[in-house]
């Protein structure tokens, strides 16, 4: 094992000008000069511009979507997160989950109603809590509910795979609560501020855009999209293999 390491360390050292380079390896990158002088600049500046997710430069993804909506979870789950697993740092991630739901004020709180009843609404909620409360894990969490036959019931079991430290009751007791009424009462306005008016599920917005070009390309392929449109120095996963799609499938014997 340490000889392959070696050897490749050494396949690589002997690819890169180092006559009168006096930097070990791990310094060659710590300052302009020593890049200079191992004749490392160009990988030095690509590997710097990948690091940092500046804003400006990660593809903004916006998914407006309801959490029973066969084609969102189709989304989600077989377009989104692959995409985030492979490209976080290219891109950040933005769920609203309420999508064709509708709502009313009592007086007291908001009333919701969803496309895919009750069970819907209750999902959409969860699901907002969720974003609200475990942070980070957020989208791991959510992804594992929409994968599961029955997304409700899933959450608790997410949840405690995805964020084990947090209790599911604090996430009941924001779904229950005037927070979780509130936060999708947020969601209800920030769906109906879409310009232009969202008339389906999934919705997607790109870089605060969106446009049918822009939705039909992420919805046959977000990674090729965030590839093409991140405008740091390309992550190195979008000049992978990857690009190729082979076609496969299987036939009736
Ligand atoms: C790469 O980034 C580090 C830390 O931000 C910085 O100190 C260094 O100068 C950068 N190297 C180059 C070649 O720009
Ligand atoms: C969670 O919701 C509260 C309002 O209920 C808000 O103040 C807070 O910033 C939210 N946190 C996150 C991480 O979204």
């Amino acid at each position: 094992m340490k000889g392959i390491i070696l050897f490749t360390l050494l396949t690589i050292w002997s690819n890169v000008d180092c006559k009168s380079c006096s930097y070990s390896p791990s310094q060659w990158c710590t300052s302009l000069d020593s890049a200079i002088e191992c004749g490392v600049l160009k990988q030095c500046l690509e590997t710097n511009a990948t690091k940092p997710n500046t804003l400006e430069q990660s593809v903004q993804v916006e998914l407006y979507y309801e959490s029973l909506c066969p084609a969102c979870r189709y989304f989600l789950t077989s377009q989104l997160l692959p995409t985030w697993t492979m490209l976080q740092d290219a891109m950040s991630v933005t769920l609203v989950p309420y999508g064709n739901a509708g709502e009313s004020f009592d007086g007291k709180k908001y009333q919701f109603t969803c496309q895919h009843g009750e069970e819907e609404c209750l999902g959409n909620m969860i699901e907002t809590c969720i974003l609200n409360v475990t942070g980070s894990n957020a989208f791991q969490i959510i992804y594992c509910m929409e994968a599961s036959t029955d997304v409700v019931k899933a959450g608790e079991k997410c949840v405690e795979l995805y964020d084990p430290t947090t209790k599911w009751d604090s996430i009941m007791t924001c779904v229950k609560g005037d927070q979780g009424n509130q936060l999708m009462h947020q969601n209800a306005v920030k769906t109906g501020a879409l310009k232009p008016t969202h008339n389906y599920v999934p919705w997607i917005v790109i870089n605060g855009e969106h446009t049918e070009e822009l939705q039909d390309k992420a919805m046959s392929s977000l990674f090729a999209l965030v590839c093409s449109m991140y405008k740091g120095s390309k992550p190195e996963a979008c000049s992978t293999a990857l690009m190729k799609r082979h076609r496969s499938y299987c036939h009736d014997e």
